[in-house]
């Protein structure tokens, strides 16, 4: 993990900046609580470091969306033993998703050096965890802009905690909590200050982020309010669900250049009874049916997406419906996840053997390798609305990552004729 904080640090009278170790497992909003993590120790004149063995503090942030991850981020607390061994001064923080689900009990009784456990519940009072380790803080903390994960010009602003959805796979809103949303006012402000200090594009995240509502305003009410604040290039927002799509933020979408040409829209199958077990709440046509309406108002509009494969009771045709959506929704691009069950219900287990899984994981990566490389290859004699990140590496509103030979002003939007494409990337000039 790279540190791109450039705040200047509250001072430690009598000595260097103390460091801290963040590791991060799993989503955007995971990102988003490691940032404030962040903030929280550099508050307390704390610098992040990308070194273990420089740290003084190490916060392992956990995922557990499917056993895989939960498993990586409870090896990884493990691994840390000799770290604790070395610096046992130290102190290790483990919060997170796999924090709240295992609970601090479990963790501490396995892996007895660790020192304190947040879950993601609790996420927002991670302040008492530090000062339950350090004692009181001398300053209020400020509030961070530099991004960990992307590139400095982009910030993360969280707009709504939890999930009020019962996806039948899914474990978030048993960990996350049910929904509750940001008030607009406390959006706007950290929107504004992130902005102020140089963010150029934000990220509204939320796991059902369009479904954000308050005080009698919508989420689209909320993007035009975001929309207005000086010094703004790009909004984008992470991850919408088909459910919570509107006429009014349709037409938000053809009017508003500023927002982004790319949706990630996860689809999770092309089957209509496998959505129907997982309890989407649409159907193939339905979810269809809106993504030609985005990109009847927004045409060069890029949609990536999801995909679970070996649902229990998936068939081979259900697996087909998917395949063949893959080329019908034009996806710039997918993650493809083999299903992992999160509950001991049996009829939950009942997956396909692993052979199979990983046949169909293979064939339906093929898939999207194939078709992607079809939708960028069409961006070819088109021109993309390119945010700078160096003279010549940037990102486009579709979300491609876009080069030029020269002459990127970095933080501005440049018009840019693409006239190439290879890998991930589409060349082009500025025009
Ligand atoms: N098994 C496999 N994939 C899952 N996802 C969520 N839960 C599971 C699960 N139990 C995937 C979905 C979701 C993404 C974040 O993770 O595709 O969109
Ligand atoms: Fe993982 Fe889900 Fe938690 Fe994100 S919200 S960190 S994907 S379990």
């Amino acid at each position: 993990m790279k540190n791109t904080n450039k705040t200047k640090m509250t001072a430690v009278p009598g000595g260097p900046a103390k460091r801290v170790y963040i590791v991060t497992f799993g989503c955007q909003m995971n990102e988003a609580d490691s940032e404030d993590i962040a903030a929280a120790f550099r508050a307390r004149g704390y610098e992040v470091t990308p070194e273990l063995k420089k740290a003084d503090a190490v916060v392992v942030n956990t995922c557990t969306v499917r056993q895989k991850a939960e498993d990586k981020a409870v090896s990884q607390v493990g691994r840390l033993r000799l770290w604790k061994e070395r610096h046992p001064e130290g102190k290790l923080f483990v919060v997170g998703c796999a924090a709240q689900k295992l609970g601090a009990k479990y963790l501490k009784s396995r892996f007895p050096f660790v020192d304190e456990v947040v879950g993601a519940r609790a996420i927002e009072r991670f302040e008492d965890a530090l000062e339950a380790q350090y004692g009181p803080a001398d300053a209020a903390i400020e509030i961070s802009h530099k991004n960990l994960f992307r590139s400095p010009q982009t910030a993360y602003v969280t707009i709504m905690r939890g999930c009020s959805l019962k996806c039948s796979y899914c474990i978030v809103p048993a960990v996350r909590g049910p929904a509750s949303f940001i008030p607009a006012a406390e959006i706007l402000e950290d929107s504004r200050a992130k902005l102020a200090a140089g963010a150029k594009e934000l990220v509204l995240l939320g796991q059902t982020v369009n479904s954000w509502r308050r005080d009698g305003a919508t989420f689209s009410e909320l993007l035009m309010e975001v929309l207005r604040l000086p010094a703004i290039e790009r909004l984008r927002f992470m991850s919408p669900h088909p459910l919570y799509y509107d006429d009014a933020f349709i037409k938000l979408l053809a009017g508003e250049p500023k927002l982004a040409r790319h949706m990630h829209l996860p689809v999770q199958s092309g089957s209509d009874r496998i959505l129907k077990a997982m309890r989407r709440g649409y159907s193939r046509g339905e979810y269809l049916d809106l993504l030609a309406r985005l990109r009847a108002a927004a045409p060069d509009l890029a949609v990536s997406t999801d995909f679970i494969v070996g649902y229990p009771g998936e068939t081979e045709g259900d697996f087909a419906d998917t395949l063949r959506l893959v080329q019908e929704g034009r996806f710039s691009m997918a993650y493809c996840f083999k299903y992992s069950p999160r509950t001991d219900r049996p009829e939950m287990r009942t997956a396909i053997t692993g052979a199979e899984m990983e046949r169909r994981l293979a064939r339906l990566l093929a898939a999207v390798r194939e078709n992607s490389r079809v939708v960028l290859n069409e961006r070819i004699g088109k021109i993309e609305e390119v945010l700078f990140e160096t003279e010549t590496h940037g990102r486009s509103s579709g979300n491609f990552a876009v080069r030029v030979k020269a002459g990127g002003i970095p933080g501005k939007v440049s018009t840019v004729l693409v006239d190439g494409a290879e890998k991930n990337t589409l060349n082009g000039k500025l025009i």
